[in-house]
């Protein structure tokens, strides 16, 4: 059955993906729901992660999940990336096997590790919104927040920003950011930094432009950050510190969260709303007419495979009231901001 699908999708996406230079893309994402995997493509590697779940624990589940793919796509096994993620685990190092490839996102170059941790170092869903960051960049002062292995910061650039700044807490992603610019042919200050405390010592320093994509739970040297309960002060902190706070022109994008409340809560007069449609806004709750943070509608004709399907929890969404309790998919929010 996931053979089918995954040849279906590959023929359908991989010609599209192609033609504007893109080697990585999200093949299958639970398209069967009783098959729980997310599978990759990596210019010519999958990498097949399970939804480890307890029913599957004691048997060979990815692995067969893993051949039958390598199968229907014909990857060598060689090629082929096994993972497990299960809800709410805090990941290890998988392995230690430091091999890099290099992926293309059109003129953009990134490279990949797809063995020895639960990410990549590239996120393949993000990819519409770097191509926004790039259209805005123009000679921005541009700042990325959370920057991981800084592939806003290309595509900064690569839009002409007349100066980056990328900060992160991990020396690890910062080196990896470091080759990634090198890898695009771009220079750029790199800052090794607990977010908070970088945004308390900006001091007069500011910024036109910046992307704001935090994880969803952190303790960075002991101190915690979650996304559920500190995303608002940390919109607010980052819109003030850095400069680029004109509501007009400051946009939100939220991605993948499992957590985000989609109702205000006591502590929140503020929350993020999404449609599926592509369409994410912060929504004031004092004044619910008056956007704290103007919508940006992203088209999803590139990542169908991988935005959540239109449906029960679009429908539960679109129909809260304000002040009701459901729920919905994200698991982080992305900010871009930008200085009017
Ligand atoms: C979700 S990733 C960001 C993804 C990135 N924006 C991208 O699109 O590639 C989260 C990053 O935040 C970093 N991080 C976590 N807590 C931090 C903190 N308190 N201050 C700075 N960086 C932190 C991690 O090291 C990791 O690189």
């Amino acid at each position: 059955m996931v053979a089918n699908r995954l040849r279906k999708n590959f023929r359908k996406l991989q010609p599209r993906f192609e033609q504007r230079g893109i080697g990585a893309f999200r093949l299958y994402d639970r398209d069967i729901p009783e098959i729980r995997a997310a599978i990759d493509w990596y210019e010519g590697h999958l990498v097949v992660a399970e939804y480890a779940r307890e029913q599957t624990a004691s048997l060979p589940w990815l692995e067969t999940m893993a051949r039958a793919a390598a199968e229907a796509l014909e990857v060598p096994w060689e090629r082929v990336h096994m993972k497990k993620r299960r809800a709410g685990e805090k990941y290890e190092r998988l392995a230690r096997k430091n091999q890099r490839i290099e992926v293309r996102e059109g003129d953009l170059r990134f490279l990949v590790n797809l063995d020895d941790f639960i990410d990549t170092g590239l996120f393949a869903d993000h990819r519409e919104t770097r191509a926004r960051v790039r259209a805005e960049a123009r000679d921005a002062r541009f700042l990325n927040l959370f920057a991981y292995t800084g592939s806003f910061t290309c595509a900064a650039a690569k839009g002409g920003a007349r100066e980056t700044t990328t900060v992160d807490a991990s020396q690890n992603y910062l080196d990896w950011a470091g080759e990634n610019l090198k890898a695009n042919g771009i220079d750029g200050q790199l800052a090794r930094a607990d977010v908070g405390e970088f945004l308390e010592r900006a001091g007069a320093r500011r910024w036109t432009l910046c992307v704001l994509d935090p994880p969803s739970y952190s303790d960075h040297g002991g101190k915690v950050f979650d996304v559920q309960l500190d995303h608002r002060a940390l919109i607010e902190r980052t819109l003030s510190s850095t400069g680029c706070a004109s509501p007009k022109r400051t946009r939100c994008r939220s991605t993948t969260a499992t957590a985000l409340s989609t109702a205000p809560s006591a502590s929140s007069d503020s929350y993020v709303c999404n449609d599926y449609t592509g369409n994410y806004s912060v929504i004031n709750r004092a004044n619910p007419g008056a956007s704290m943070l103007a919508p940006q509608t992203i088209t999803p004709t590139f990542f169908p495979c991988s935005l959540p399907r239109s449906g029960p929890q679009s429908a539960a969404v679109a129909a809260a009231p304000a002040g009701s309790t459901a729920s919905f998919a994200p698991r982080k929010i992305s900010l871009i901001a930008a200085r009017s």
